[in-house]
């Protein structure tokens, strides 16, 4: 989900300063490093995003950024130590290892999350995505492999919690399991066979301990998660989103599409497997 943010044509506040550094894997122009900070641009739902990394931060989680301020339009963040990468996986982050750790670490995430709804983030919070029932736990909304960050072939960070919202585990685990398998029809994203793809996802729901139940849901809630991509970059387009429209002009929402049918004609055959 590499483009559901307003746009930020330049970021302002970082313009003038010679220190900084541009950190690429996102929007590109909008997000910074200084010294070991990270300088992004604030959103409406931010404090939010704010108050659930402070959560983390207080159940002992050092893997996520810490909050460090606000200045301006912006907000300061820690930097998350680690080799980042983005699609085509190669190298470390295409390792069994680095698959392995980043469930677990999506796992805890879940569990700590849960004192943090239970504190009483209710559906009228504002996040950037629409809550789902039941909210079971927070959902980091774009858990792929360009949002961690690794030591090694271990996944020892995550950041970009923007997309972080209420919903059951499922929606979260399916859409990092489709990012993670991959499960991309697109040639230079997709990673090895079928069966490739069907062993790391096994792999990704046995790492995170995943339930019968949410094996048997996991093609289910992919096909949904994708289609609640698709149905979000319309409305935001819609809704005069320039960024939006310039990339349904573009086309980007057909891979999903794709994807979505790709799922749909594997899915007996990597339910099967999953529920092995
Ligand atoms: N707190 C952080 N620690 C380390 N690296 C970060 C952090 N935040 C962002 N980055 C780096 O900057 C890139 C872009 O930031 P990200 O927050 O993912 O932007 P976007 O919201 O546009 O996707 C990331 O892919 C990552 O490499
Ligand atoms: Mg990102």
């Amino acid at each position: 989900m590499k483009s559901s943010k307003p746009r930020i044509e330049v970021n302002k506040y970082v313009k003038e300063d010679q220190n900084l550094e541009a950190l690429t894997g996102g929007r590109e122009g909008a997000i910074y490093k200084k010294e070991n900070t990270v300088i992004r641009p604030l959103n409406a739902w931010s404090g939010n995003v704010h108050r659930l990394l402070y959560h983390f931060q207080a159940q002992g989680i050092t893997e996520c950024p810490r909050v460090l301020g606000i200045e301006g339009q912006n907000e300061i963040l820690s930097f998350v130590d680690g080799q980042t990468y983005n699609y085509p996986l190669t190298g470390a982050i295409a390792s069994q290892s680095a698959l392995v750790s980043a469930a677990s670490l999506l796992r805890k995430l879940h569990d700590a999350s849960v004192s943090f709804l239970a504190a009483g983030c209710d559906q009228e919070t504002q996040w950037m995505l629409p809550a789902r029932s039941p909210q079971e736990v927070m959902c980091h909304g774009d858990y792929s492999p360009y949002n961690v960050a690794l030591s090694g072939e271990t996944v020892v960070g995550v950041f970009d919690f923007d997309t972080a919202h209420p919903a059951p585990r499922v929606w979260d685990l399916a859409y990092a399991i489709y990012c993670w398998a991959p499960f991309k029809t697109d040639k230079i994203d997709a990673l090895g066979s079928l069966s490739d793809q069907i062993e790391r996802a096994k792999h990704f729901c046995d790492a995170y301990g995943a339930s019968e139940q949410q094996r048997r849901e996991l093609v289910d809630a992919m096909v949904a998660r994708l289609d609640a991509l698709v149905t979000f970059m319309r409305d935001e387009a819609d809704n005069g989103n320039e960024q939006f429209a310039a990339n349904l002009e573009d086309g980007h929402h057909l891979s999903y599409l794709a994807d979505i049918d790709y799922l749909k004609a594997k899915q007996v055959r990597i339910s099967e497997r999953l529920m092995e």
